[in-house]
């Protein structure tokens, strides 16, 4: 038999847990492939949590597992838990379940059959068909998860993942094992957000179910919701490859201006010259940083020859960005015409409008999808 561990980071959830854990371990009737246990990873609650673990362990033997660590936050919690798991237990796969009745322990066996399905990674999600957040939730609560995900799902470009932050999941542990010590910083809420953007960045195959989350009833939430709103903005901010891309893009802009005014005023160079050196300076520092910050996950390695393929490729699309770029003003001057355009109180050439409406929705997005598609494949 596989092992299937639950993993129950808790923090004062004494009531919660004396009806929880035997509604999990009932869930062993039905099913003969998994060997369900449960790892209670407990953070010094001082409310009993340890002597109730230790009747429980009495009462199902070789079930139950405790791990008591400091108050670092549920990220750390997690951390400190599949370490412990992939040393000692040795399980096939991992959940990350809320002990406050939140999370549905009936839903055990749907997970484990998405698993069995082939899916490494499996979510409960609250946003797809049948799923559902607490009609109870106020509006603030209700407002930040949706746009919260809204915004995640956009950073990352992952349309089909409809819940980035729930924390009712079923994970592979070869995903657990590739990925664990990059998420070891995130001690917070926000590792929840990290450890699926890596296991994506892994290719891991990832499947929803659908899961109704309940509020708890017993004790208190321990989530900072200001801390966590910056967590997740920084992390979407700092390792969306999208905005990556458009960093380096932005950089590249830089780049290009300094080297050709360089050029041009300190070195009295030939201004066309000046400028093609300056525009091929920052398509090569663009194709380096895309390499090892934006697309990193799939960096170009090894070989001399690999590099020089991926730049050449680079550089021939961005021989065609010219060209549509230039394609695009011709058209819009001569479909809207060549006058100057007056914005807040202020007269602009018209081309300069063309120009900011063609770089955002053609070459950005044709670029990065051909980057993707030719250069950074998966
Ligand atoms: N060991 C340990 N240490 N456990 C912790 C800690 C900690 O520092 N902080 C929280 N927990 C435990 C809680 O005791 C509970 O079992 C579980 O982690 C979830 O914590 P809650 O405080 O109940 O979280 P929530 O209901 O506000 O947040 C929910 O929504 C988040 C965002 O969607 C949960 O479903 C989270 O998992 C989810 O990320
Ligand atoms: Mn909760």
């Amino acid at each position: 038999m596989r092992t299937a561990l639950i993993t129950l980071p808790t923090y004062k959830e004494y009531n919660n847990l004396k009806s929880l854990i035997p509604a999990i371990l009932e869930q062993q009737k039905k099913t003969k492939i998994w060997d369900i246990k449960i790892l209670v990873v407990d953070s010094n609650s001082q409310d009993n949590t340890d002597k109730l673990i230790k009747e429980f362990q009495k009462k199902y033997k070789d079930k139950i597992y405790l791990l008591e660590t400091p108050k670092e936050g549920l990220g750390k919690a997690y951390y400190k838990g599949f370490k412990f798991a992939l040393e000692e237990i040795k399980p096939y796969v991992v959940f990350e379940m809320d002990a406050d009745w939140s999370h549905d322990p009936n839903l055990i066996p749907t997970f484990l059959k998405q698993i069995e399905q082939g899916y490494d990674f499996v979510i409960g999600s609250r946003y797809i068909k049948g799923g559902s957040i607490p009609d109870n939730w106020g509006i603030h609560r209700k407002i930040f998860s949706v746009v919260g995900n809204i915004i995640i799902k956009l950073g990352f470009a992952k349309p089909k993942i409809t819940d980035w932050t729930s924390g009712f999941r079923c994970i592979k542990v070869w995903v657990v094992k590739q990925v664990l010590e990059k998420v070891k910083k995130y001690n917070s809420y926000v590792f929840q957000i990290a450890i699926l953007d890596n296991a994506l960045k892994n290719k891991a195959r990832i499947a929803e179910i659908p899961l109704k989350f309940k509020d708890r009833e017993e004790g208190f939430s321990k989530i900072n919701s200001l801390q966590y709103i910056v967590h997740t903005l920084f992390y979407v901010f700092t390792h969306s490859p999208f905005l990556l891309f458009i960093y380096v893009g932005s950089l590249g802009f830089i780049i290009d201006f300094s080297v050709s005014w360089i050029l041009i005023h300190l070195l009295n160079m030939n201004k066309v010259i000046s400028n093609g050196i300056g525009a091929e300076t920052a398509i090569f520092s663009n194709f380096m940083l895309n390499n090892f910050f934006s697309f990193k996950h799939k960096k170009i390695t090894g070989k001399i020859s690999g590099y020089i393929k991926g730049f050449l490729k680079f550089n021939f699309i961005s021989i065609g960005n010219v060209l549509v770029q230039m394609f695009g003003i011709y058209l819009l001057l001569k479909f809207f015409g060549d006058k100057d355009l007056i914005m807040l109180n202020y007269s602009v050439p018209s081309w300069t409008v063309y120009k900011i409406i063609i770089i955002t929705f053609f070459i950005v997005p044709l670029s990065y999808t051909l980057y993707n598609k030719i250069i950074w494949k998966n």
